[in-house]
């Protein structure tokens, strides 16, 4: 399995098992169905609300002699409504505390989006907090001190724009390591995985299927599994299309993590990884790239906030 290769010389393996919307009931033996598949990364976070199943799966993997601690790669996310530099310690702790675990290997700040305390997902203005009254380089020094007390071996972001990584890189004692964003033929994000490569973070794809099983999925999305030019290249390598999605994103060094609770598309999944595109193909799927967004913020407009899709992504 490829690997991103920290500076510290740990190893991030390139896929990982996604669990944003893996049900619960459903989603601890997908962790188990995709460890013993051979998977060594699972991406999590605190609000896919799945954090405890997970690790019970985690102790059964660990208990039963299938996987030690130390083979396994962890991410998980804090939520925005954790950003104040007091609360990010108990965010930490419930996380650890949820995945039976004493240390990520890597935490990521979830948005650059500040929520007031206990909102899960904001209904009004009402419910956010301005990053003026929560900088997120509060949040990240607090996250740097995770690092200084060992909960969290790296720190990350996850949906930040080029100058928001230029702002903080700029100002902070630990730079960030991983940018997690939406990736996919569709939104190839080349400025910013460039930036990135240049500023020394990896980037990690998420939604790389186009996260169909999305609650709030648009009746005209896009079906990435149905681009003719997919299939085309999935057929010369007599892999399925879903592989070449994955394949791709293993192909350009960027870490990917594709959600699934069946243990075929699991196994499918991890299968990509030994799956060689050649240039034709990535010439390919780069000429589909329409910076088109799955998630494309709109659920952080609320009237009356600060937040816009406009600041999010284009500040
Ligand atoms: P399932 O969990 O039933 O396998 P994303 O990773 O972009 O969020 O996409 C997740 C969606 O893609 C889920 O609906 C998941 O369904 C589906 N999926 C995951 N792997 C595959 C695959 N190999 N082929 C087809 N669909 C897949």
């Amino acid at each position: 399995m490829k690997t991103l290769e920290f500076s510290n010389g740990d190893k991030m393996p390139a896929i990982g098992l996604g669990t944003w919307k893996s049900a619960p009931g459903e989603v601890g033996k997908a962790v188990l169905d995709a460890i013993k598949a051979g998977y060594r990364h699972i991406d999590c976070a605190a609000i896919y609300q799945n954090e405890a199943e997970i690790g019970e799966a985690l102790k059964e993997a660990f208990d039963s002699g299938l996987v030690s601690r130390s083979d396994l790669w962890i991410t998980s996310k804090l939520w925005n409504d954790s950003h104040r530099k007091d609360q990010v310690p108990a965010a930490m702790e419930k996380t650890l505390k949820d995945l039976k675990l004493d240390y990520l290997d890597l935490y990521l700040m979830h948005w650059p989006v500040a929520l007031k305390n206990g909102v899960l997902q904001p209904k009004s203005a009402d419910d956010f907090l301005s990053l003026d009254e929560v900088p997120v380089e509060e949040t990240w020094n607090a996250m740097e001190a995770l690092v200084d007390k060992g909960q969290a071996r790296h720190i990350g972001v996850s949906n930040f724009s080029e100058n928001k990584l230029r702002k903080l890189t700029g100002c902070c004692r630990m730079r960030p390591e991983m940018n997690q964003v939406e990736l996919h033929p569709y939104l190839q994000q080349r400025g910013l995985l460039d930036f990135c490569r240049n500023t020394g973070l990896f980037m990690t794809g998420y939604s790389p299927l186009g996260s169909k099983d999305r609650s709030n999925r648009k009746d005209d999305e896009p079906d990435l599994f149905e681009l003719p030019e997919l299939k085309e290249v999935a057929k010369k390598h007599d892999c399925t299309v879903a592989q070449v999605m994955i394949a791709w994103q293993v192909n350009r060094g960027t870490a990917v993590i594709p959600k699934s609770t069946n243990a075929e598309r699991i196994q499918q999944n991890l299968e990509a990884g030994n799956i060689d595109l050649d240039n034709d193909d990535m010439e390919k799927i780069a000429k589909l790239d329409k910076g088109y967004r799955f998630i494309d913020g709109t659920f952080w407009e609320k009237e009356g906030n600060s937040y816009t899709v406009e600041s999010l992504w284009n500040d």
